[in-house]
């Protein structure tokens, strides 16, 4: 088996930088816990090493006032950021500089009397962090079935989950423009993705499987998984090597390989290595 690794250029820095400040406070305060204002990766390696060094996700509030609280990279609306700061000592900002120029987008077109159209999964934290920056002014579509909730006689301001696929995005605006000419448009999805997304379509077609390594849970990850299966190659999503399953793919000649953009270099490298060793010893 031949494996091939995707050239993936975009590197989520948010998450890196989060898990730096996180570390680093872990280090300063090595005697207390320091909380995460839920999970800082989806990724449980990594989140089982940050629990080894006392970073934790935040559960009770309650039984945590005096300690450090990290924002994650996803960013939180206003209202959880005075919640934060009212039981806690001290807040670590996390968010991701990208996040953050969503966030002040929003803030910005809100206040000039805007309403702001949000293009992303309403489930997903940096969504519900995004949409608290719109106070009233603003909702959360998904798909072309939303367009018709639009209201009516308001100036719009469109962005985007910077996690969006690009498709999706510019699919909607495109018809929010045709019937909303004076729209204002952002695209925020991040290079990190999107580069990531370019090149996974690149690789499909000179592979005969793809292997999508990161977090179930990242959203980044699963929209490369979606990716891959809309270019018709048998995909699979794993979290570490353990979950290769070597009986499946060794039936196949050249498998790809890509990380979501928050996806460790040293998971990534693992997958390959075992990948490799299964494919030379099929020789
Ligand atoms: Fe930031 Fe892009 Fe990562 S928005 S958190 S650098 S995927």
């Amino acid at each position: 088996m031949k494996v091939r690794i995707a050239k993936a250029s975009g590197f989520c820095f948010g998450v890196k930088r989060a898990m730096d400040l996180a570390l680093e406070a872990a280090q300063r305060k090595s005697r207390e816990k320091i909380f995460t204002d839920g999970p800082l990766i989806h990724n449980p390696q990594a989140l089982k090493m940050l629990r080894k060094r006392g970073v934790v996700p935040l559960q009770e509030e309650k039984n945590n006032i005096g300690s450090t609280v990290i924002i994650r990279s996803h960013g939180v609306s206003p209202q959880r950021r005075r919640e934060l700061d009212k039981i806690s000592a001290t807040v670590v900002d996390a968010t991701c500089p990208k996040v953050k120029k969503v966030q002040s987008i929003i803030a910005k077109f809100a206040q000039r009397g805007f309403f702001v159209i949000i293009v992303g999964d309403g489930h997903h934290a940096e969504v519900q962090g995004l949409l608290g920056y719109a106070g009233k002014r603003g909702m959360v579509i998904q798909s072309e079935q939303d367009l018709t909730k639009l209201p009516l006689g308001k100036k719009l301001c469109v962005v985007a989950q910077t996690t969006q696929s690009r498709k999706n995005f510019f699919s909607l605006t495109e018809k929010i423009k045709e019937r909303f000419p004076e729209t204002e448009i952002f695209d925020t999805i991040c290079e990190a993705n999107r580069n990531r997304q370019e090149e996974l379509k690149r690789l499909c077609p000179f592979v005969d499987a793809v292997i999508v390594v990161g977090g179930k849970e990242s959203a980044n990850t699963q929209r490369l998984v979606k990716i891959a299966q809309s270019k018709r190659v048998p995909t699979f999503f794993v979290e570490s090597e353990t979950d290769l399953d070597l009986d499946k793919l060794k039936h196949y000649k050249e498998v790809g390989v890509i990380g979501g953009a928050s996806t460790p270099d040293w998971s990534l490298k693992r997958v390959v290595s075992k990948l490799e060793k299964t494919g030379n010893n099929n020789h």
